[in-house]
């Protein structure tokens, strides 16, 4: 009996242990800890006070309209995740800016020390109006798991030139006339893109904001990086003091250059950002842009991407690049493998970021465990 009650005792105490799983499967399901596939797409992670907090767009079985919410789930080894509910709920009430049947991509959260808050934005698209609307949105939580209080969106930056040009391009900008650019994809158009015609168009309504994403300086300082200008460039800006804000400064980040789902990081003082091409929910080879200041000059790159399916970024498309909390130069790479047919079975891909030569490399891995890569 003694004996018996012992290896009760002891399955008791192990079997859960035991049950938790050690190794990250890209591509494949992955069960939170009540058994569900994790339901939190376009998304990114927050380390905060001995947990890493995932926060990505509820899917639904067939429509990628939000029906639900930002999600939110909570991690101590990266591997096994608990569903702490949504930090965002769609709104009930007709007209509402995130209204249910709207669209809310990629959110991110950061924490504000200066406020104690954590601030959350992701690119809004109005209930039955496409992706015409290209906001930013925003809203505070007072603890990570939220609820989260939706304060705003609205296009960014209006009537703001960006920080870095000079008198040249300022009377460059001046000559642009719409009129002269109504045929697309033409050398002169595409001259004319990059030299600010759409900087100029959305100059009064703000800048358009679509994919994005957030990223926290060493300094303290956030910004807030997203495809602008119909998706043909990247616009970074500096967000206000409790980052609820944009503050008016912002760069352009390769004109033209078609680029989406952007995720920055640093890494020994220099700035990496990993994004992809335009291809809707279709994979396409990831880019890579480094620079040694977060306002540029940002340099373009091979992908970093290595081995099978590499030149379609393995099926996936960038979301996030994760800092291992406490190892300096640790990184994973996140991204998602969409599946527009049927949204809630979208699948993800995380994968460890090395470094050859100080440049990143995103190597393939059918499994790999955290805590034996991350020593
Ligand atoms: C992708 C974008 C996704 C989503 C999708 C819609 O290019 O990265 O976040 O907006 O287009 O087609």
């Amino acid at each position: 009996m003694k004996h018996l009650c012992s290896l009760l005792c002891f399955l008791l105490l192990a079997l859960p242990a035991l049950s938790k799983e050690r190794t990250i499967k890209p591509g494949v399901l992955w069960p939170d800890a009540a058994g569900n596939h994790i339901n939190a797409h376009g998304g990114g992670v927050l380390f905060y006070k001995g947990y890493y907090y995932w926060y990505g767009e509820h899917k639904a079985e067939h429509t990628s309209a939000a029906l639900v919410g930002v999600t939110c789930y909570r991690s101590k080894d990266l591997v096994n995740w608990t569903c702490c509910g949504v930090a965002l709920p769609v709104e009930e009430q007709v007209g509402s800016d995130i209204e249910k049947g709207c669209t809310m991509e990629r959110p991110k959260v950061v924490y504000c020390a200066r406020t104690g808050k954590f601030v959350m934005w992701f690119h809004l698209e109005l209930k039955g109006h496409g992706y015409a609307a290209a906001r930013a949105a925003v809203a505070v939580a007072d603890k990570p798991t939220g609820p989260f209080l939706y304060l705003r969106s609205g296009r960014v930056n209006p009537y703001c030139w960006p920080a870095d040009w000079t008198e040249a391009d300022h009377a460059c900008a001046d000559t642009l006339q719409a009129a002269h650019f109504g045929r697309w994809w033409t050398e002169p158009w595409r001259r004319a893109i990059t030299q600010g015609l759409f900087v100029k168009r959305d100059f009064s309504g703000g800048q358009m904001a679509r994919d994005m994403t957030l990223y926290v300086d060493d300094d303290g300082r956030a910004y807030h990086i997203f495809s602008s200008e119909d998706n043909l460039t990247l616009q970074v800006a500096e967000l206000s003091d409790d980052f609820t804000y944009h503050t008016g400064r912002y760069w352009r980040i390769a004109p033209g250059g078609q680029n989406e789902a952007p995720a920055l990081f640093k890494h020994e003082g220099r700035y990496w950002l990993i994004t992809s091409g335009c291809t809707g929910w279709a994979p396409n080879e990831a880019r890579m842009f480094t620079a040694e200041r977060i306002s540029g000059p940002w340099k373009q790159l091979p992908s970093p991407c290595s081995g099978p399916n590499a030149k379609l970024t393995f099926g996936g498309q960038s979301t996030y690049v994760l800092p291992v909390q406490g190892r300096p130069g640790a990184f994973i790479f996140m991204a998602d493998i969409w599946r527009p047919q049927h949204p809630i079975d979208a699948r993800y891909v995380w994968l460890p970021i090395t470094f050859k030569d100080n440049v990143p490399v995103v190597e393939w891995r059918d499994e790999w465990a955290p805590a034996d890569f991350f020593r």
